[in-house]
């Protein structure tokens, strides 16, 4: 089997937390370039997951240049998701870009654009489809259990979970807080367990009551109010063409017991079904956190009576089992992707569909800033 050969952009967070762990769990696929603008995170990334050989570099042009690189995995700030995305494909590389696509609909329009002009893969790291949850609320959507879907909601709620390393309070590199950072999964699980990418309008609210404020509970250590510039939580209802409704609803601090990060419930005309346990939504409690077990609770009428019906699933869990994986669905996103690199399967997280949940979330900022519905399509 040929090896598949993969240079990384940004050795931060998440390219040594899911990106370089899930890969080297598949057979055939070796990193053997490096990037970042600090060098020692390049240098620390090539240590523990490269070989002898491998590229260490702090200008991604210096990765692109290399011609066996077959793939390349972009783990920057959102900001610049489109620059690197674009001349990654433009250089003959397929790219597995981080989440949010890109800052602005435009950005993920060219990506996409230049995406079908190469022919070269682009597809997105929405992990969260392929949890175990995940996996089986969308055969359930497949096998038409719910019947017809007319209402999603989409949760992306953290009650104090600023992330404050990086530059997540930054505005200008990321876009935005937790409607771009967290709604963006929460809402692709819920359009793709939809099928429905034919949004037509937004209305949404931003707060930052919370960030402006501090918190010294945070789960992610405190942050500096001063320096706090993006939205601390936000809501939004989206209508489709076909009349279809979705509320989302994403927060990094709210007043709020109810902690549930990319979830998804749905009401179809059959069925509902969510993802909570069997006593509802409520908050994630440190031993749930480390060891996840997952729950689709399906309800609906049967013969006069109606009935709620849990289904619990184990943990993404890895290695000899003892330990959850950190980014749950990781290794089998991996696994999905490098089998559509190898033309062995079509690609799981398509970039048509990443450019409409972008497009959706631009669409939900507007209508926050300007008080209107905004219109989309
Ligand atoms: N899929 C998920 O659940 C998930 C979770 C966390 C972060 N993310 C996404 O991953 C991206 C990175 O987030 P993070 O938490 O890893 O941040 P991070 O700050 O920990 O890592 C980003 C790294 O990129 C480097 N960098 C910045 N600009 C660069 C450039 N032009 N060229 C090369 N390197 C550059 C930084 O020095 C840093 O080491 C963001 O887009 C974020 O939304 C996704």
């Amino acid at each position: 089997m040929k090896k598949i050969k993969v240079g990384i952009v940004g050795c931060g967070f998440i390219g040594m937390g899911k990106h370089l762990p899930s890969m080297m769990k598949v057979e055939g696929v070796e990193p053997v370039a490096f990037c970042d603008i600090v060098p020692e995170r390049a240098q620390a990334a090539a240590k523990q997951f490269g070989g002898h050989d491998a590229l260490v570099c702090t200008d991604y042009r210096d990765l692109l240049n290399r011609t066996d690189i077959d793939a390349v995995h972009v783990c920057t700030p959102n900001s610049t998701h489109a620059e690197i995305s674009i001349a990654a494909m433009k250089a003959g590389k397929h790219v597995m870009c981080e989440k949010p696509m890109a800052k602005t609909a435009a950005e993920a329009k060219a990506m996409l654009d230049v995406s079908r002009e190469t022919g070269k893969l682009l597809t997105i790291g929405y992990q969260n489809r392929f949890r175990e949850d995940s996996l089986f609320m969308k055969s359930l959507c497949q096998q038409g259990e719910l019947g017809d879907i007319y209402l999603g909601k989409a949760f992306a709620t953290r009650r104090r979970g600023v992330p404050t390393w990086g530059v997540f309070m930054d505005k200008e590199k990321q876009g935005g807080g937790p409607l771009i950072d967290l709604g963006t999964h929460a809402l692709d699980l819920t359009l793709w367990m939809m099928e429905n990418y034919e949004p037509v309008s937004a209305l949404g609210s931003t707060f930052d009551k919370i960030g402006k404020l501090g918190s010294p509970a945070n789960s992610m250590g405190p942050w500096d109010p001063a320096k706090y510039e993006v939205e601390d939580s936000a809501f939004g209802l989206v209508k489709f063409k076909n009349g279809t409704t979705v509320i989302l609803e994403a927060s990094w601090a709210l007043n709020t017991v109810i902690s549930n990060e990319a979830m998804t419930l749905l009401c179809g005309t059959k069925a509902g079904a969510d993802m909570f346990p069997p006593e509802g939504p409520g908050v994630r409690t440190a031993e749930a956190q480390a060891a996840p077990t997952y729950h689709v609770r399906v309800n609906g009428e049967n013969a006069g009576k109606l009935y709620l019906q849990n289904y619990a699933m184990g943990a993404a869990f890895i290695g000899d089992g003892s330990q959850p994986e950190r980014f749950a669905g990781g290794t089998k996103e991996a696994q999905a992707w490098f089998r559509a690199v190898r033309g062995e399967a079509e690609l799981v997280v398509k970039p048509e569909q990443a450019y409409t949940v972008t497009a959706i979330l631009e669409a939900i900022y507007k209508s926050a800033a300007s008080g209107d519905i905004v219109r989309l399509g």
